[in-house]
């Protein structure tokens, strides 16, 4: 898949505008329980989101991870900066990833790194509900993502300690052996109807997600760039025999200069 948006002639990148804005209909159908038929998209957007959009219809469940890791599997330098490893057209599909879901899910620690918003920005389409795990609830009222629309829950344990006038959701859920187990997690979710969820990273989240085969698709954006050090996309539990690893079906789309690598569990 060429630039999204930067190149190309205007009537294509306004057909690929329309494309878009059909989708977020679609979306918005579905949200309002509606089965509408998939929309009639076409190139780059078909390629990217129709198999997404067809396995909600079906399944009315999602979860899907993206990471952009470099060559040799780093979502970040040693010091934590990962902005920006993969290109505009990756950062694009995130928006519109966040766009399509009804949650964005992260990990702790890209709170603390980044302080990101989560919110939809490069591309039209509402912000999905904010979803943070911070087991141990170090994390301050003072991080973006807490502030404001959408709303944001925090996923923390319930031995950890109080944090006054924090302006998010606080929702306690037990340890098993330290974590909180995904499942549980996800059960929350889905009671209040958020069906559709983007896991954001950072790799230790997105990790534990699909150690406990929770992750319906996982979606590696590649850039070709070697850091050589830093923090690793996946860490999973050690095998000894390489023929244990999980080989799922894969698409693969070019996304500008990066390549996206999507994993198909289910
Ligand atoms: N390139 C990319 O696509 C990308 C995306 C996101 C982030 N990043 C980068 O990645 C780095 C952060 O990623 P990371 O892998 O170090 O951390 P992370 O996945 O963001 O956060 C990990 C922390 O989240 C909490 N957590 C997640 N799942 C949990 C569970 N099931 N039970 C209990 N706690 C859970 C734990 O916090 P506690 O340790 O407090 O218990 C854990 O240490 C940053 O440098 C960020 O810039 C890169």
């Amino acid at each position: 898949m060429r630039a999204i948006e930067t190149t190309g002639s205007p009537a294509s990148a306004g057909a690929e505008g329309a494309g878009w804005e059909a989708i977020l209909a679609w979306r918005a159908a579905v949200r309002r329980w509606a089965a509408p038929p998939l929309p009639a998209v076409g190139g780059d957007l078909a390629e990217l989101y129709l198999p997404l959009l067809r396995h909600f219809a079906e399944h009315r469940t999602l979860v899907v991870a993206h990471l952009g890791q470099s060559l040799d599997g780093r979502i970040a330098t040693a010091s934590g900066a990962s902005q920006w490893i993969t290109g505009e057209e990756d950062l694009l599909h995130t928006h519109r990833m966040r766009a399509l879901a009804d949650a964005v899910v992260v990990g702790a620690g890209t709170v603390a790194a980044d302080d990101p918003l989560l919110t939809v920005r490069r591309c039209p389409g509402e912000g999905p509900i904010r979803v943070v795990i911070d087991a141990d609830a170090r994390l301050s009222r003072d991080h973006r993502v807490f502030d404001g629309k959408p709303g944001a829950l925090h996923i923390v344990a319930n031995d950890a300690p109080r944090r006054p006038f924090h302006p998010a959701e606080r929702i306690e859920l037990p340890r098993v052996e330290k974590r909180i187990p995904i499942g549980a997690i996800l059960a929350v979710l889905r009671r209040r109807n958020l069906a559709w969820l983007f896991v954001e990273g950072g790799g230790v989240t997105v990790s534990r997600f699909l150690a406990e085969n929770a992750l319906d698709r996982l979606q590696l954006a590649i850039a070709p760039v070697l850091l050589g050090s830093g923090r690793p996309s996946l860490a999973m539990p050690e095998i000894s025999d390489p023929s244990r690893g999980l080989r799922p079906e894969m698409r693969r789309i070019e996304l500008g200069r990066d390549l996206l690598v999507e994993c198909v569990f289910r």
